[in-house]
């Protein structure tokens, strides 16, 4: 049993494999949290100290006991408005505009299996995995609120996640301000926090910083958890590193707008709450209504940012991603876009098919253009009819001669957007969010569709089943390409505005669902001008995301390797492109890029008609490396072999089989110098025990000595050279 309870203390541990999560009603009913970390027995509650501190406010039962203040205790659920002044998790706002509740304990329930959540992803159990789910009910009868807080455990993956209902349980609307999933607080430690910023086209640059006082926040306000932040983080002891340390990975399942909070309050104690972003939020709610809090899953680890990604990037890939490819290798594809961009009809398509499949490659993919009047980024969104003209007949008929070549057919929509130069537009302005009476801030000259309105999504799913009904897909790239502002939507009138970003995201969600349900073989890759919506939310739908719009190898191992800290190698769509790059300028050895997009799930995005000879048989090869690889790749454990700042001018990444047999080192040489010193690669994950061949020159390295001394790497002349050694225990 994962879930103990001592009825008597009012005390609740919640055991994982390696780990311990424990909470308890103290005085007056609050609830407080005592614990997360490394497995544990026993009562934790001697860590809530009481003193009486200056301006900390006190329950009114307390009366003389001012030593106990909410603005000194670890709570579980913390709520403005009851003394605590640190950032709350939760805030609501009743009919007559006052700010703030009161939430104490009402009671608990214990359910035999992980709770779901109607509309939104949450991690679930698979055959022969035993999930658990605690739920506490907290409640305020004075203003009107109930909050059901969802612990749930799947106790082999380490795996604790957290969800909380709201619900109005008085006569008038009531407002939430703001509701987080998680709260979590931490009374001892020094800890770092590590986030993951970007842009678009350089998506989770990894940063660590110390957590001190105040607040720091991070988050988007974009409509899509965005390429700017991921809604990812770690929480780091200050020793922590990629072999040692205690660390929290804290993902949230959630694609829009997000906030994560970490403050460290007057007495050092440490706090970090995520949820949807409450800037601009505030939810209606009406008696008897519930507001559900997307879910957080969360790990700890002792024994650092490796140990964590792997239990991490388990849950993800196991538990949250799903499908028929949820752990299949998916073809090996090759995209349109930085092929042809726009420019193309029919026969351009099947021709570059038909190159890619003599090469090895499975499956096309047709990118952005074969629809409406589309052909630049500034017409035809929202009109999801095949464009014959320019396909050079019907779409079934191109489907045919790439699938005569042997391949698979892949296509391109965004269906969350419309041009203004579009039918659809023309015919339902009220469709797009824009805000009447004033002018709308455009995004590659398009609009958002208002998706949170039930009739806006049937139309697009409607005009899209159209086309998809008539062909064979296997697989759709679902891309969404602007931030979403103007948002305003003219059936849920003005008091509703609030909620309509939360809505929009489960119209999204809706969307996904029942695509998936009605071609339940055909897989879809998630995308946001890349990387803009790449989070484990979105991985419930799409268990593979385009990671980046930047696809230069170079600027791809940055991007890798923070995405690497909370998402498995399984969900990053990563493929091999034209020099100079596109969106660089650089030129990189065709080797390298290969390399690089390896460590993803891989393919091509450029036209292979117009690489030489030595490449194209380089295409062969590397065709037949990855498959040789897959299963090591996506089904071994990932390690970062050198950190962020590449230190020794070089990348390096490993897999390792899970029983230690193998592993596939891959290093990128970043910085040339002449007599350059030799940079050792030190290989984690290994027995070091045992003696380890490399495959290729049969040099034989001592377990002990590639954990310890590791790897030289290999001095070549030229820029960006790459290396992939497989090791072979012997
Ligand atoms: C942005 C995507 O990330 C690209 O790969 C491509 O699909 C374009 N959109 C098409 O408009």
């Amino acid at each position: 049993m994962a879930i103990l309870i001592n009825e008597e203390k009012k005390l609740f541990t919640l055991n994982t494999k390696n780990t311990t999560y424990q909470m308890k009603v103290i005085d007056y009913g609050y609830l407080a949290h005592l614990y997360y970390g490394k497995k544990m027995d026993g009562d934790m509650s001697y860590v809530i100290t009481h003193y009486d501190r200056g301006f900390s406010g006190n329950p009114y039962e307390a009366q003389e006991h001012r030593e106990f203040s909410l603005d000194n205790i670890p709570l579980e659920y913390s709520c403005y408005g009851n003394g605590d002044f640190r950032t709350p998790a939760f805030n609501i706002k009743d009919i007559e505009g006052i700010h703030g509740c009161d939430l104490r304990y009402v009671s608990y329930e214990v359910m035999d299996s992980k709770y779901s959540l109607k509309g939104l992803p949450a991690a679930y159990t698979n055959d022969g995995e035993k999930g658990e789910t605690l739920k506490i009910v907290l409640q305020d009868p004075q203003v009107g609120v109930e909050v059901d807080l969802l612990y749930g455990i799947i106790e082999d993956k380490d795996l604790i996640t957290r969800s909380a209902i709201i619900r109005n349980i008085s006569d008038a609307d009531i407002f939430v301000a703001k509701a987080s999933s998680v709260s979590l607080d931490f009374v001892t430690g020094d800890y770092d926090l590590i986030h993951f910023h970007g842009r678009h086209a350089m998506e989770r640059m990894y940063e660590r910083e110390a957590i001190n006082h105040g607040v720091k926040k991070i988050g988007s306000t974009r409509g899509t958890s965005s390429h700017q932040h991921s809604p990812f983080v770690v929480i780091a002891g200050k020793d922590a590193n990629e072999d040692a340390g205690d660390c929290y990975g804290i993902s949230l399942l959630y694609s829009g707008s997000f906030n994560c909070e970490v403050e460290k309050d007057q007495t050092d104690q440490v706090r970090l709450n995520m949820g949807v972003q409450d800037e601009m939020f505030e939810y209606v709610l009406y008696p008897e209504s519930e507001f559900v809090a997307p879910e957080v899953v969360m790990v700890y680890s002792p024994d650092g940012f490796a140990d964590m990604s792997h239990k991490m990037h388990d849950v993800v890939r196991y538990n949250i991603c799903r499908g028929e490819y949820k752990t299949k290798r998916r073809p090996i594809l090759i995209n349109s876009w930085e092929a042809v961009y726009f420019d193309f009809n029919g026969d351009d398509i099947v021709n570059i098919a038909k190159q890619a499949s003599e090469l090895g490659v499975e499956m096309l993919v047709l990118d952005d253009g074969w629809f409406g009047v589309r052909n630049d980024d500034k017409s035809g969104l929202g009109d999801w009819f095949v464009n014959e003209d320019k396909m050079g007949g019907p779409m079934a008929d191109v489907v045919k001669r790439v699938k005569d070549l042997g391949m698979k057919f892949g296509i391109w929509i965004e269906p969350e957007m419309v041009s203004e130069k579009s039918n659809l537009f023309k015919e339902h302005p009220d469709y797009a969010f824009v805000i009447p009476g004033r002018k709308p801030v455009m995004g590659r000259s398009q609009l958002n569709l208002d998706f949170s309105r039930k009739e806006v999504v049937n139309c697009i799913f409607d005009q899209m089943t159209a086309v998809l009904d008539k062909i064979d897909v296997d697989y759709i790239k679902m891309d969404m390409n602007r931030s979403i502002l103007n948002v305003y939507s003219m059936t849920e009138g003005i008091q509703n505005n609030g909620t309509i970003l939360y809505k929009y995201v489960l119209g999204v969600y809706d969307f996904m669902e029942r695509l998936q349900a009605r071609y339940p073989k055909m897989f879809i890759e998630g995308c946001s001008g890349g990387g803009g919506r790449f989070d484990a939310g979105m991985m419930y739908y799409t268990p593979q995301i385009w990671c980046s719009d930047d696809t230069d190898a170079i600027c791809r191992l940055d991007i890798q390797y923070g995405t690497s800290f909370g998402y498995p190698i399984s969900v990053v769509g990563s493929h091999v492109s034209a020099v100079p790059n596109h969106q660089t300028g650089r030129t990189t050895p065709f080797n390298t890029r290969a390399v690089v997009a390896m460590a993803g799930s891989f393919g091509y995005e450029l036209d292979l008609n117009k690489v030489s000879d030595e490449e194209k048989e380089e295409v062969k090869a590397q065709v037949e490396n990855y498959k040789k690889y897959w299963d090591l790749l996506h089904n071994g454990l990932y390690y970062r072999l050198t950190d962020a700042d590449k230190s020794k001018g070089v990348a390096a990444w490993s897999f390792v089989a899970r029983d230690k047999s193998e592993t596939l080192v891959n290093i990128v040489t970043v910085e040339s110098f002449c007599n350059a010193p030799v940079p050792f690669v030190r290989v984690k994950g290994l027995d070091v025990d045992a003696t380890y061949v490399d495959e290729e020159t049969g040099a034989e390295y001592s377990g002990q000595g590639l954990d310890q001394i590791g790897l030289p790497v290999p001095l070549k002349f030229g820029e960006y050279n790459a290396y992939q050694i497989h090791l072979v225990r012997k």
